[in-house]
């Protein structure tokens, strides 16, 4: 009998090897990912005594049909203990390997005072980047010798295909260690890029010589997506007709006579977005500042919309209508009267979501000599990285599907559909005004919507 239970192809040695703090091994199908994260794992728990490790993937039926499958089956079992019930793997030499699932982003918080040496994502475009992020803070060790890792392999596509292209394919040089820098936290930190190509595991081209060929006869994205690894198609993608560089704008000072409104997708285990919205005279509207955060209280976050609203005014204040809710009674008060109690008076949004879905589509609607009508500040960055990575609901393709990153995007179709009728109406060059006059409309606006005051 051999004793050799796995022999590294190059492309996983190259995996193995990786030093950058975060490692992706991606893009076609069948090159053999999923397994070298296994025995990357596994090597890892060998290597150090009592180190933790977790293999995550998101959801646990599929955890358990490729992952823990593959680990009960191809490694010998008198070098651990199997617990079925926490999904564990009790190595001998105190080292403790996990297997995770996170299907919605609140259950990361299940992993809140967990603490890995490493940890592996199986499948990475399935997760969103709020729950790779928030688990990567879980990545830490006080063991010498250990360098904490992030290692995942995934195939393009799906709801996070967005943030992981922008975070380990663009400007990166393939196998290279690159320094990138957070935008939003000023932070540096590593990543390396491995291609993974179908040719990259003979193993299973002996085994399955027809693989490639049914692979061929796929629709032609998804073909190029999972024979290929090609990053540059995205099946499913919700809004298709965004386009950085159509959408995106550099900030400028905007007039203060402009119509401004802010819109709030509330969430407490997820993430509470706000926005800020400013509307030319022509129509067009300009979101230029957002406020992401997680689990803060209401009276944080008024604070902070506060002190960033400072010295502006607006129109109305639109929220998400979970705010009204029984459910989300505290002390006998909707968090919606609270937040109107502390300074913040709200509109109800219209929740309903194929229009509002609609409604953003015809917001970004742009062609050759046509400008959309939405722009966008290029320091809105939760917006500018999450509305395009999106995907259709499979049950439902006119929706969208919730699984993915899909808050500043809430945020932003309660907003716009205070304004649906714009992107119904022929733009026509409104006649010149004085000063007053828009000031005057603006506030005869107001009064005739009705709203309780602003800031
Ligand atoms: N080094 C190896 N030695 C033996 N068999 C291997 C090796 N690498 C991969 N395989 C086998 O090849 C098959 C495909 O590998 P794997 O599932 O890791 O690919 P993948 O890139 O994760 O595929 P997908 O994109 O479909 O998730 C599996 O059956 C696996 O057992
Ligand atoms: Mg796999």
């Amino acid at each position: 009998m051999s004793d050799v239970y796995y022999e590294a192809q190059p492309k996983q040695l190259q995996f193995h090897k990786a030093t950058a703090d975060e490692v992706l091994y991606g893009g076609a199908a069948g090159g053999g990912k999923s397994f070298a994260i296994l025995w990357d794992a596994v090597g890892f728990c060998l290597a150090y005594e009592k180190a933790h490790v977790a293999i995550f993937r998101r959801k646990f039926p599929e955890l358990e049909k490729s992952i823990i499958l593959e680990f009960l089956d191809k490694v010998p079992n008198y070098l651990y203990e199997y617990n079925k019930k926490e999904h564990r793997a009790y190595f001998t030499n105190g080292s403790i390997l996990e297997f995770n699932h996170c299907e919605h982003d609140s259950h990361v918080f299940d992993y809140q005072s967990a603490q890995y040496d490493r940890i592996y994502f199986d499948e990475l475009t399935h997760f969103s980047n709020f729950a790779y992020t928030y688990l990567m803070t879980r990545c830490r060790t006080v063991k010498k010798g250990i360098t904490p890792q992030i290692k995942s392999g995934t195939n393009p596509g799906n709801v996070g295909h967005e943030w992981v292209k922008k975070r380990f394919v663009d400007g990166v040089i393939p196998n290279k260690v690159t320094e990138k820098k957070d935008k939003a936290t000023d932070l540096t930190y590593t990543v390396q890029y491995i291609p993974a190509k179908i040719y990259d595991n003979p193993k299973l081209l002996d085994a399955d010589p027809g693989y490639i060929a049914r692979l061929k006869k796929l629709p032609t994205e998804q073909r190029k997506a999972l024979l290929e690894g090609d990053w540059n198609v995205f099946e499913g993608q919700f809004f298709r007709e965004w386009d950085e560089k159509v959408h995106v704008c550099q900030p400028f000072k905007i007039p203060k006579w402009w119509v401004k409104f802010r819109s709030i997708d509330w969430g407490f285990a997820k993430p509470t977005v706000v926005l800020w919205y400013a509307v030319s005279p022509e129509g067009r509207v300009y979101v230029y500042r957002e406020l992401e955060r997680t689990r803060i209280p209401d009276t944080q976050l008024v604070k902070e919309m506060k002190e960033y609203s400072k010295g502006e005014t607006y129109a109305y204040t639109v929220a998400d209508p979970s705010l009204w809710s029984i459910n989300q009674y505290e002390r006998g008060e909707s968090i919606a009267l609270r937040l109107m109690y502390m300074g913040i008076p709200l509109m109800k949004a219209d929740n309903n979501r194929i229009a509002g879905w609609n409604v953003i589509h015809s917001y970004l609607e742009h062609s050759e000599n046509k400008k959309p009508r939405l722009q966008v500040f290029s320091t809105c960055y939760r917006l500018i990285e999450t509305l395009p990575g999106l995907v259709h609901d499979q049950k439902n393709p006119e929706d969208v599907d919730t699984n993915g990153d899909d808050h500043a995007a809430d945020s932003l179709r309660y907003g716009l559909m205070t304004r649906p009728h714009l992107s119904k109406r022929p733009f026509v060059k409104p006649p010149a005004q004085s000063f007053e006059s828009i000031m005057n409309r603006s506030l005869e606006e107001r009064k005739l919507r009705g709203y309780v005051g602003y800031l």
